[in-house]
């Protein structure tokens, strides 16, 4: 018999409590380094960046914020940070270097939209650097449309962005996560 690796079992999505937000923290920080090295300057993400993103998760309120998470096994593997408002601002979403590409990404968009849904919500949208062009690819394939590009502001850098819009959740919908 051999240890199951965790890759081969399927990641559980769940709410993240304050107590999952160290470790969340982290994994936005090495996704940041791993994915925005040409959008971000080298000196920001290695000095200022893991001040900028501990405080911004400090900073959340869950009574207005929700957060996801993939869990897979004990390692945290992706996350959404997003509200139910009218439309909803998806904040946050990330899937931790080595395990994109295996649908986590598009598990937490579909349980994240399944929350804005049964919260009566309609439309969402997000910001995503302009020059990510992996992760506009992911969210035309996901069925949100490009709105505009503009400046906007990454705690204190201004970045070239996209912004990017779902006209209707529904089309987004799939996993739901009970409470
Ligand atoms: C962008 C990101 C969240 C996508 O999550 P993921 O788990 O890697 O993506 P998935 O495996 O769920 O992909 C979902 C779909 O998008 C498609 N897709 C993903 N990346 C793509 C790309 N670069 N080009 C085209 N299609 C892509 C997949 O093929 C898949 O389609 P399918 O289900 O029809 O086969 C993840 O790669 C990530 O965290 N990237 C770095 C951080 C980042 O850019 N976050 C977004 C901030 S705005």
């Amino acid at each position: 018999m051999s240890d199951a690796p965790n890759a081969l079992s399927s990641p559980t999505i769940r709410l993240a409590a304050r107590t999952d937000f160290e470790r969340l923290a982290a994994l936005q920080l090495a996704s940041w380094r791993d994915a925005y090295f040409e959008a971000l300057p080298a000196s920001y993400l290695e000095q200022q960046a893991p001040h900028d993103i501990s405080e911004h998760w400090r900073q959340i309120d869950l009574e207005k914020t929700q957060v996801l998470m993939a869990e897979q096994g004990a390692d945290a593997a992706g996350f959404i940070v997003f509200d139910c408002q009218e439309p909803a601002f998806i904040d946050n979403l990330h899937v931790a270097p080595g395990n994109r590409g295996g649908g986590i990404g598009r598990r937490l968009m579909a349980a994240a939209a399944a929350r804005m849904q049964d919260a009566g919500v309609r439309q969402a949208f997000l910001w995503a650097f302009a020059n990510n062009h992996d992760s506009l690819q992911f969210y035309e394939r996901l069925g949100a449309e490009l709105e505009t590009v503009e400046d906007y502001p990454v705690f204190s850098v201004l970045v070239p962005s996209a912004k990017m819009v779902w006209s209707d959740v529904a089309m987004l919908a799939g996993e739901r996560v009970p409470l």
